[in-house]
């Protein structure tokens, strides 16, 4: 009997459940990963007994220098891989992250650009139910109509008018390719800061497999669990010149102890994302995303843009008839996880929307390649072509089940 079981078996049941749920499923969430044993480990670890505030070599208590080791360890290797003059790795999430930028270089009623939510943006990108909406002044750019793409120009000419105080790039829903190099030369012009959100994509940029944005904008923020498969949190990259203020606004401007066996953990995931066989992984990200698109389209589904260049498709379900509320409970049903998403032009409400994200990360963790993805793409197009069909629900459902065991969670 573990400790846990012992304990507290109510919870240890609902952990249970949901590793079955894992184990069961396929998770096609494009923020979602499935972490190391090692990342695990770490997490779990007796580094989450000790306060820790500050930074290494300066803390406000004593005995912290094994927290030390493994912070200066997680920022080295965060800075390796991404060739970072300055890395900050405390922050609690991709929201704290950009929290920090924010109260670190604009002050209250200062002008924040940024992508609108409804056409991939993020909450904390200025939405008026985040802070951001509530302690800026708020100007948000969007995708061309027909291409559905950003267009360079048009931010360049709102950038003028609205004249930011940071620009933001970044997205957690936007299937193509960014430049960065756009996006900061739009910022000079305009004297503005520009800051890319890479939380969906950190691993690609990592690997080179998606331009890195590091030592090309001027603040770089990321989560650690999404493509970059680490533990849930944050961290923030800049140049040695902008560090200190960077510092100063994570601990103690929004946060106080820093998590330390979260910090630890990173320093786990940094080194994995270190190794040859990650750049391989997000390569895999991408052709499976491709390949799953591919199928979408050949089976005429609307893809957004398109298709993709990096780890997500979006889908435009209006042609079916059907809303991403309904698409994302009936793939459920068949074990196939997937989330609601607004697309473009969006007419519903974001608790209903009228398209789909899905994601390759998690199932390009287990192991599973182009020839799975077809599979699965053509599960999804069945199910969505005629969500009454229960019939059909209950035996992809069924063949979802056996897919997944053929690539077990944790194999050992
Ligand atoms: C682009 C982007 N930035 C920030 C975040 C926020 O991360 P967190 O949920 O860790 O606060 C997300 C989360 O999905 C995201 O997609």
């Amino acid at each position: 009997m573990s400790h846990l079981s012992d304990t507290d078996p109510v919870i240890a049941d609902i952990i249970e459940k949901e590793r079955i749920r894992q184990r069961d499923g396929l998770e096609l969430i494009a923020s979602e990963n499935l972490v190391s044993r090692a990342v695990l480990e770490a997490m779990g670890s007796i580094m989450t007994n000790k306060y820790a505030e500050g930074y290494p070599g300066k803390r406000y208590y004593g005995g912290c220098e094994f927290h030390d080791m493994a912070e200066n360890l997680a920022r080295d290797r965060l800075k390796e891989l991404f060739g970072a003059e300055h890395a900050n790795v405390q922050p609690h999430s991709g929201t704290q992250a950009n929290m920090a930028v924010y109260f670190a270089f604009m002050n209250l009623g200062d002008t924040l650009m940024s992508m609108k939510l409804s056409q991939g943006g993020h909450l904390s990108h200025g939405s008026p139910v985040s802070f951001t909406g509530k302690f800026y002044r708020v100007a948000q750019y969007g995708v061309d109509e027909k291409t559905e793409m950003l267009d360079y120009g048009v931010v360049g000419e709102m950038a003028k008018k609205e004249k930011p105080k940071i620009l933001v790039c970044g997205a957690s829903a936007y299937p193509r390719t960014i430049d960065f190099k756009a996006f900061q030369e739009i910022a000079d012009d305009v004297g503005a800061y520009c800051m890319a959100d890479i939380a969906h994509i950190a691993g690609l940029c990592a690997t080179g497999v998606h331009p890195n944005s590091v030592n090309v904008v001027n603040f770089t923020t990321t989560t650690t669990h999404k493509t970059l498969r680490g533990p849930r949190g944050g961290a923030i990259m800049c140049n040695a010149e902008y560090g200190p203020q960077v510092d100063k606004a994570v601990f103690p401007g929004m946060q106080g102890g820093p998590l330390m066996h979260t910090i630890t953990a990173k320093a786990v995931c940094f080194k994995e994302a270190l190794r040859p066989s990650f750049k391989d992984y997000n390569r895999q990200v991408v052709k499976n995303a491709r390949a799953m698109a591919e199928v979408f389209i050949d089976e005429g589904l609307r893809v957004v843009s398109g298709g993709t260049d990096n780890h997500l498709i979006l889908l435009d379900l209006t042609d079916l008839g059907i809303t991403g509320l309904e698409a994302e409970n009936v793939l459920g049903e068949a074990h196939i996880t997937v989330n609601k998403n607004t697309i473009p032009k969006e007419s519903r409400s974001p608790f209903v929307t009228s398209g789909l994200r899905v994601g390759t990360p998690a199932v390009t963790t287990r192991g599973m390649k182009e020839e799975q993805m077809r599979i699965i793409g053509e599960y999804i197009c069945t199910i969505l072509k005629d969500i009454n069909d229960s019939s059909a629900v209950k035996k992809i459902g069924e063949e979802v089940r056996e897919m997944a065991t053929k690539y077990p969670l944790y194999p050992e």
